[in-house]
């Protein structure tokens, strides 16, 4: 079996290291492939290759064409987004991702941008504490879950809204579940966003659901650009001087956001919540299990277009 890396942002070494490890002990051969400049690139590594992990990188129907001997593959994170299921499920390819992974990374930045935002970005200037303040958890996933934890270590208040959770479940972690997304927003002074990017999501995070926040609100965005609407956004930052927005991974309209809303903003250059090395062994590892388990047992537990 010849199995392919390819990562735009690459792993760690460390998480490459195991990675080989787990395949050169099941006997197959490991392919890397980083920081490709070009599609053009990926569409050549592709070729003659039985497995694929990737992380962010585009897996669609151009990639999987040029895949002629592709069987799996795996997205070395939880969102896949990025990967064309139809395309992959109308040539036999199994699509996997790696849940729970990398989720205590993207929860660490999530609270790390929400003190970082609440301390003015380190100004010199009096901020706040994020202590006796509600946050709001939309979507109570793997990420959200974390979030919840570490956020009550903040001596936070934790509401979280998931229709596909049970509300026990969200009681027992010490959350307390609210029925409606707009009760959600209306009772928290930050909101942390946890949903996928999907056809029901995108653009979802709206006018309607960022107007109810509270004074002094803060929207947290770990999850995918996509989820947040941005004439809403820039919307928010017009008429509300106090709303602020930190997002892993700057949005469309971040030029005029930065030019006109100094101080009040805060993005990554780059998606940066999973870049941990301990994130990256993690789903790297994970993914790498999971493709020798498919090879030699049939294992399909992680597939996502069943
Ligand atoms: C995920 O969906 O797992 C995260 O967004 C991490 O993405 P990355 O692997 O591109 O950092």
């Amino acid at each position: 079996m010849k199995v392919l890396i390819a990562t735009e942002k690459p792993f760690a070494p460390e998480a490459v290291e195991q990675i080989r490890g787990i395949f050169d002990d099941a006997g197959y051969e490991t392919v890397l492939l980083e920081k490709y400049a070009s599609k053009d690139e990926l569409l050549t590594a592709v070729k003659g290759v039985d497995a694929l992990i990737v992380r962010s990188d585009k897996v669609d129907a151009a990639v999987l064409d040029a895949a002629d001997t592709l069987k799996i593959v795996v997205r070395a994170g939880a969102g896949y987004d990025n990967i064309d299921l139809e395309a992959a499920t109308a040539k036999g390819v199994v699509v996997m991702n790696t849940p729970g992974q990398n989720s205590n990374a993207v929860a660490e930045l999530a609270l790390g941008m929400m003190v970082y935002m609440a301390r003015n970005l380190f100004n010199g200037k009096p901020g706040t504490e994020l202590k006796g303040k509600t946050l709001g958890i939309h979507a109570y996933g793997h990420v959200g879950r974390e979030v919840a934890r570490i956020a009550r270590g903040f001596g936070m208040e934790t509401l979280a809204y998931d229709p596909f959770v049970s509300k026990t479940d969200i009681i027992n972690d010490g959350t307390k579940p609210v029925d409606t997304v707009e009760e959600l927003y209306e009772r928290s002074r930050y909101v942390s966003l946890h949903i996928p990017a999907n056809d029901q999501t995108r653009r979802s995070v709206s006018y309607d659901l960022l107007s109810r926040m509270p004074k002094g609100a803060t929207l947290v965005n770990t999850a995918r650009k996509e989820v947040v609407d941005e004439e809403s956004l820039l919307r928010m930052f017009r008429e509300r001087d106090d709303f602020r927005y930190v997002s892993d991974i700057a949005p469309d309209c971040a030029d005029e956001i930065a030019r006109e809303f100094p101080g009040r903003f805060f993005f990554t250059p780059k998606k940066m919540g999973a870049q941990t090395a301990e994130a990256n062994i993690n789903a790297g590892v994970a993914a790498a299990r999971q493709i020798v388990k498919f090879f030699e047992k049939g294992d399909t537990t992680f597939q996502v277009n069943k």
